[in-house]
């Protein structure tokens, strides 16, 4: 036949080249722009992570502060959205808020004025600026809460917390949520990724690309995979149950574990295993010990009982729950990140654009005769 072969979920298929990240599936790699996740996360902070993935090479001191203080300066949401975020129903999910207002913002914004770099490196600073704002300000407005404007100064961690919490966060805070922001910042072809470059493939603009890539990073099978391991964590702990009975019937019944296995790494994710200790030492911090020890358990039982390993998601949940941020807003972090790698990859494609247009193969039948409605 004419397609005698079928890449399911077009595994193993290479559609770009791209100088944004690269991943070792055996080894357990992954690198940012020439740069090891472990380089970084010793030493980056996510501003510099943004450049870098914009830019392809790290900042100078005045880039770096430049880029800075843009950021800083675009954190304010016009008003419509303010309204939106405190008019829509308080029981919505975080991230179908954030992908509403994200769209909404190109309302305000020239969406395809001109094709030069600058434009575009300007879109990407302004939607990732306001992202944490949406997050923080829809939180707080569906707990009756002052929505908390945006600080003209710090990072975009430090600005995050503060916004959601009305309160300074002390260093280590800021320092855990930047250290998130640089691990879920890039991540190669990713399904999120990937609807990102077929809406800019098709020449249209930056907010609809992201707006589809949110949409894409939401289910449990990508990004939401985070929440739903903090949900699965708490469900054992109401229940009482003990973590490896709990997973071993879920196995037993063919379900998946959330915050385990990957299309790529056939290893443990470099990104888990820096969440790994995060997690240990926060956990132990806060009075959570139990949520790691049971973490541990659950993945020994994995790799005993199928030999699979856990994902960024899985130990970034109790990470995030030790900081005491509520599970829907855990895969509105990862986007708050994640936005860089888009923005990356739609400056990216569109540099070097062919529309993005595979093809199915038809099962269905060809020559029916056709029968009058009364005669169905
Ligand atoms: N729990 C139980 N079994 C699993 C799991 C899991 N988490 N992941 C894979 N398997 C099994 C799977 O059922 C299959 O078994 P069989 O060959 O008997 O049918 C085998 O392992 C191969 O897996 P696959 O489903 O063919 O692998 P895939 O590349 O299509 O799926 C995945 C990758 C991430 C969708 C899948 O591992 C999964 O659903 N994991 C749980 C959700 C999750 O944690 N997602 C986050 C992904 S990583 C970061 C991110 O994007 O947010």
């Amino acid at each position: 036949s004419q397609y005698p072969h079928i890449n399911k979920g077009l595994e193993g298929i290479v559609a770009f080249s791209s100088t944004k990240s690269f991943i070792d599936g055996q080894e357990g790699k992954l690198i940012y722009a020439g740069y090891t996740i472990d380089t970084l996360a010793e030493n980056a902070t996510f501003e510099e992570v943004c450049f870098l993935l914009w830019n392809d090479r790290l900042p100078n001191q005045s880039e770096l502060d430049d880029l800075t203080s843009k950021l800083q300066g675009e954190r304010a949401l016009p008003e419509s959205v303010l309204n939106y975020l405190q008019n829509t129903s308080k029981n919505a999910e975080p991230m179908a808020v954030l992908r509403t207002a994200v769209s909404i913002l190109s309302d305000f914004h020239e969406v395809d004025a001109d094709t030069s770099k600058e434009f575009r490196l300007n879109k990407a600073i302004s939607i990732t600026a306001k992202i944490p704002t949406i997050i923080a300000a829809f939180d707080r407005a569906r707990n009756d809460k002052n929505i908390v404007e945006p600080l003209s100064d710090h990072s975009t961690a430090y600005n995050f917390l503060y916004m959601l919490n009305d309160e300074e966060p002390g260093e280590q805070a800021e320092k855990t949520m930047d250290l998130c922001l640089i691990l879920h910042a890039e991540h190669g072809m990713n399904a999120s990724t990937f609807t990102n470059r077929a809406i800019c493939s098709t020449e249209s603009d930056m907010y609809s690309s992201v707006t589809g890539a949110i949409g894409a990073l939401k289910g449990p099978l990508h990004g939401g995979a985070n929440q739903a391991v903090m949900n699965m964590l708490l469900d054992i702990e109401e229940q009482g149950d003990d973590p490896v009975d709990y997973i071993e019937n879920r196995l037993a019944n063919k379900e998946k574990i959330m915050g385990f296995g990957h299309r790529v790494y056939k290893t443990m994710d470099p990104r888990a295993r820096i969440l790994r200790g995060m997690s240990e030492q926060l956990s132990k911090e806060t009075g959570h010990e139990t949520l790691y020890e049971w973490s541990e358990a659950i993945l020994n039982t994995m790799k005993e009982k199928i030999g699979i390993d856990p994902n960024v998601d899985f130990f970034s949940a109790t990470v995030y729950y030790s900081m005491g941020i509520k599970p829907d807003l855990y895969t509105c972090i990862f986007a708050m990140s994640r936005v860089s790698g888009w923005t990356g990859h739609y400056i990216e494609q569109a540099e070097n654009n062919r529309l993005i247009r595979p093809r199915a193969l038809y099962t269905g039948e060809k020559d029916l005769d056709w029968v009058p409605v009364e005669d169905r």
